[in-house]
């Protein structure tokens, strides 16, 4: 039925109306990330010149651009309108990242699907998320938008996401076309820096960057989103092999593929081409349908069909694919279907998704650090509450929240005021700038907002920090990165907190008192000092509209921490890129190292100073030593690890345990581990529970040297635990 729709309006369509269809315009309402290129959009969408918009949300507003395309425009075909949804619309959840840490699928899927429901109140219809890049290197400020290092993991992530926006139906008003990005590998950026060229092995690709998109295509992902870097040499917005042989003909894609913010103009940059007219016709003929922003197919493609540089069936696979998109979501039978404006009252930042936004936050906090117990905190006695992110609505949300409301964020302090109820003092102070001291007494315009920073002077602000401590029984500092000092074109080449609040922290652990630092990142963070001087460190990522409830109900025992880290935490920024699945070497790591022609550092040990998987409880959790169904299977009937965890503290608490897999002999070099399972417990205090995994030869499977998916015979092992480092292991040996 879709076929004969589409093949019909097709047949009525000049070749001017086709390339309008490819063309997406932004349309600013908020954040736009690149030059804008566009204006006189009302007359463009009347001459059929437009297929989609971002940048634009609210349904009244959204209902007229599509009155204007539906009445005004020949063909009356309606518009697809396009958002930056990426963690939540107005209610905000964690930062992807913090997301991640949750480890719970199932809150992640309907995290998506909150963020759809919220998104099709307010007239969207697709939205530019999931981001799937795995990344190793936390210099990279993207790194806060995806799920960190794993493929596995990613590759889970991915698939909640996917059906938590698309659902079973597309069609359906509640749900939104999803868009996996950035295709591909925009996390393998050379030394961390945005927009960096990529360079990669082939078994690298498809071993660890490829799975989480492959995942998120075999999930139904209507759209994909070319990056922005150039991949051995061919950029991705250009590049055939990756946008035809890999997705669409190896992985069977079908949806429609857009490119990331004129990516297609900046063809030229990358230097594939002398101008417009001919990166245009590269990006189309390497398989991009739709043109974000660079107006470089609505103005060339024209005329590179006349000049015989494209063919009529390139444009019209295109266009098929814009038009696919657009039947599939249900728009040519009623274009206004999400254009009620009774819906945003009724589903927008309600009591309901705000008590999701705060479960999910709480589920996605990591504990680094709890010496001597000091959390989860009394609610009596005086608390220091300190740092400049304590009382900061606007850094609660995160990167990425373009259509979020910070103005409805419930801060840090307002969490710990409306959890102590009165039963204990707070003496606030906000005791240092997040960054700039030199500035004090300024202005400063970032990203076209106006911040002041303090007028009181430096040591003014950590003398009533440190008074504020030493009148208080323990000191709550919650510091770390701003907003925008993380996500898109916030790349760092230091990854510490900053001078300012770490002179800070050096004052307040002078005072002698308990510190727990809660910290705002968007990524790991080398806490070297941190980890060895504060009591407690509990990383919140960047909550989202109920994070500062989330971070109370941690700190004072309503919920006991549950997060397990997903990228690893460095000691220093030489030793990244720095992940936990790496390979052994010729010449390994001796612990304890180093030690003279090891592959090591002189100057640190190889390890992280918190591995993948990593996540403290308020409780403890021991494991029993693995038990196996057969050590020497044979085929590929499956195996049953077992392994008893127990609740050994005085908490009851959930358990992420980890199931890890070694291939010590292969035709390759292989991952000294490889995550390739995990379950949640909820454990109580003095409970067991008996974890059973069962593994077949999937799990053992790689690419060899061929490219081909495979297992080989031999010994493996098995290891499972509470994270990547701290695990039991049982070998066996398995053939075919
Ligand atoms: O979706 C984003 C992408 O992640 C980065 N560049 C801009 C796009 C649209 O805002």
């Amino acid at each position: 039925e879709m076929n004969k729709f589409v093949s019909n309006l097709m047949s009525k369509m000049t070749t001017d109306e086709k390339i309008g269809q490819l063309n997406q315009e932004a349309v600013s309402d908020g954040v736009l990330t690149g030059s804008i290129v566009q204006g006189g959009v009302d007359e463009k969408i009347k001459k059929g010149q437009v297929g989609s918009t971002f940048g634009i949300w609210g349904a009244s507003k959204l209902r007229r651009l599509q009155e204007m395309a539906v009445n005004n425009s020949r063909l009356h075909i309606p518009l697809l309108f396009g958002l930056d949804v990426i963690h939540g619309h107005r209610t905000l959840f964690p930062i992807p990242l913090g997301i991640s840490t949750s480890w719970d699928l199932n809150l992640i899927q309907q995290s998506a699907h909150y963020a759809a429901k919220e998104a099709t109140a307010d007239g969207l219809k697709w939205v530019f998320s999931p981001m799937v890049d795995i990344a190793r290197d936390p210099r990279w400020g993207r790194v806060s938008e995806g799920s960190g290092e794993d493929p596995y993991l990613g590759s889970l992530i991915a698939k909640a996401m996917i059906k938590g926006y698309q659902g079973n139906s597309l069609a359906d008003t509640m749900n939104v076309l999803a868009c996996i990005k950035h295709f591909a590998l925009y996390g393998g950026a050379e030394a961390g820096r945005e927009y960096n060229t990529v360079d990669m092995s082939l078994i690298k690709m498809y071993e660890y960057y490829f799975p989480p998109y492959k995942a998120a295509v075999d999930a139904g992902a209507a759209s994909v989103m070319t990056s922005f870097n150039d991949l051995n040499g061919v950029p991705s917005t250009a590049n055939r092999w990756l946008l035809t042989d890999v997705l669409r003909k190896q992985w069977g894609f079908n949806g429609l593929v857009v490119t990331d913010y004129t990516a297609v103009s900046e063809l030229i940059a990358h230097g594939i081409g002398k101008d417009l007219q001919e990166v245009s016709a590269k990006s189309l003929a390497a398989g991009t349908d739709m043109d974000m922003v660079s107006e470089g197919f609505l103005n060339t493609l024209g005329k590179s069909l006349k000049e015989g540089k494209i063919t009529i069936a390139q444009i019209d696979s295109a266009c098929k694919r814009v038009l696919e998109a657009k039947y599939k979501a249900g728009l040519f039978k009623n274009p206004y279907a999400g254009l009620d404006s009774n819906r945003y009252e009724k589903e927008i930042l309600t009591k309901e998704n705000r008590a999701f936004a705060r479960k999910l936050a709480s589920h996605s906090m990591v504990l680094l650090k709890n010496e001597n117990q000091i959390l989860p905190l009394q609610k009596k006695g005086t608390i220091a509450l300190v740092g400049p992110l304590a009382d900061s609505r606007r850094n609660m949300l995160g990167t990425w929240s373009v259509s979020g409301e910070w103005d409805k964020a419930v801060t840090v302090k307002e969490g710990i005021e409306n959890a102590v109820d009165g039963k204990a003092k707070i003496i606030y102070a906000k005791g240092a700038n997040i960054s700039d001291d030199t500035l004090f007494n300024q202005k400063v315009n970032v990203f076209g907002e106006e911040i002041s920073i303090d007028e009181k002077s430096p040591e003014t602000l950590i003398k009533e920090a440190v008074d504020a401590a030493n009148n208080s029984d323990v000191v709550v500092a919650v510091v770390g990165e701003a907003a925008d000092m993380t996500g898109e074109s916030s790349s760092r080449s230091h990854i510490d907190i900053p001078e300012s609040q770490a002179k800070l922290l050096r004052a307040l652990v002078a005072t002698g008192k308990p510190v727990v630092a809660v910290l705002f990142n968007g990524r790991p963070l080398t806490l070297d000092w941190e980890k060895e001087h504060l009591t407690g460190i509990l990383d919140a990522w960047f909550g989202g509209t109920e994070g500062g409830n989330a971070i109370a109900d941690i700190l004072f025992g309503d919920y006991n921490p549950s997060g397990k880290l997903t990228m690893t935490f460095p000691r220093n920024v030489g030793q990244i890129p720095i992940y936990y699945n790496h390979k052994n070497t010729g010449r390994p790591y001796v612990e304890g190292g180093p030690t003279k022609f090891k592959s090591d550092y002189l100057d640190v040990p190889n390890t992280p100073l918190y591995p993948f998987g990593y996540g403290l409880s308020y409780t403890t959790f021991a494991y029993d030593a693995p038990t196996i169904s057969n050590t020497h299977p044979k085929g590929n009937a499956p195996v049953k690890l077992s392994v008893k965890v127990s609740n050994t503290g005085k908490y009851a608490g959930e358990e992420t345990v980890q199931l890890y897999i070694s291939d010590p002999v292969a035709s390759v070099t292989r991952s000294v581990e490889d995550l390739k399972g995990f379950q949640k417990v909820y454990l109580n205090p003095g409970e067991s529970k008996v974890v059973n995994f069962i593994i077949d030869t999937e799990s053992l499977k790689f690419y060899n040297a061929n490219l081909k998916y495979d297992w080989e015979p031999g010994e493996f092992t098995f290891r499972v635990g509470t994270n990547s480092e701290d695990t039991k292991a049982v070998t066996v040996h398995w053939d075919k």
